[in-house]
């Protein structure tokens, strides 16, 4: 009898699938989670070929280090030629929400600084509408309550404190429950308006220009459904 692929199984394929898009001698960027690390996993069998790597948290930068991989300062580095990152939930349109881990700050941000986004997903993470997955949402420790009320009254969903949980950046993260988002661009730029909100998980504004699915039958390449 056949065998059904597990969701790591098929993580570890688009992990596989992602290395033909790392550009020989340049440095890429690579986010945060389960599928990132096994994409670190295999970028460990072909580093000589690149110069190094930003990592889009400590977590990464370590794992990364540990495989011998050199990592930059974002400071340090101009280019970035391909950001390799998972996420949590995909629409069609490669919108994305990120930040089940907690690294959406500084996943945004070296995101912004590539030429290209691939994200690496297995098919469990593309949706119709965003939204089923609690939207995170970076906040200054002393804006906590004033940006949760300011949440609840924009979007009519519940705002949830990560309990016992510190960002890389020092910083907390509430989580959005229950949302239907039908406009990812205008949401990201409506929370990111509240006083004391770093960032949000929407990437929208910047979303991916490639998904690798990993499918039972196989990855799939995705790339954005433009809609008239
Ligand atoms: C980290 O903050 C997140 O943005 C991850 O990229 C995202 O949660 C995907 O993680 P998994 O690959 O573990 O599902």
């Amino acid at each position: 009898m056949e065998q059904k692929m597990t969701q790591d199984e098929m993580k570890i394929e688009v992990a596989k699938a992602a290395l033909k898009y790392v550009i020989p001698e340049t440095i890429i960027g690579v986010g945060t989670g389960s599928t990132a690390n096994f994409f670190i996993d295999e970028l460990a069998t072909i580093k000589e070929r690149i110069e190094g790597a930003v990592a889009s948290s400590v977590a990464t930068a370590n794992r990364l280090e540990d495989h011998g991989i050199t990592v930059f300062d974002l400071n340090d580095v101009e280019e970035i030629s391909v950001y390799i990152d998972g996420a949590d939930e995909s629409d069609k349109q490669l919108n994305l929400i990120k930040g089940g881990g907690g690294a959406l700050t500084r996943e945004k941000i070296v995101a912004a600084v590539s030429s290209q986004f691939v994200c690496i997903a297995d098919e469990s993470k593309l949706v119709s509408v965003l939204g089923d997955f609690p939207l995170p949402v970076e906040v200054i420790p002393m804006s906590t309550n004033y940006a949760k009320r300011q949440i609840v009254k924009m979007t009519g969903g519940s705002a949830i404190l990560r309990e016992g949980f510190t960002t890389d950046n020092g910083n907390l993260i509430l989580d959005i429950h229950d949302l239907k988002i039908e406009d990812p661009k205008r949401l990201e730029n409506q929370l990111n308006n509240i006083v004391g909100v770093v960032t949000n998980g929407l990437f929208a504004g910047r979303g991916a220009d490639i998904l690798l699915l990993g499918t039972a039958n196989g990855v799939q390449t995705i790339t954005p459904l433009i809609e008239n």
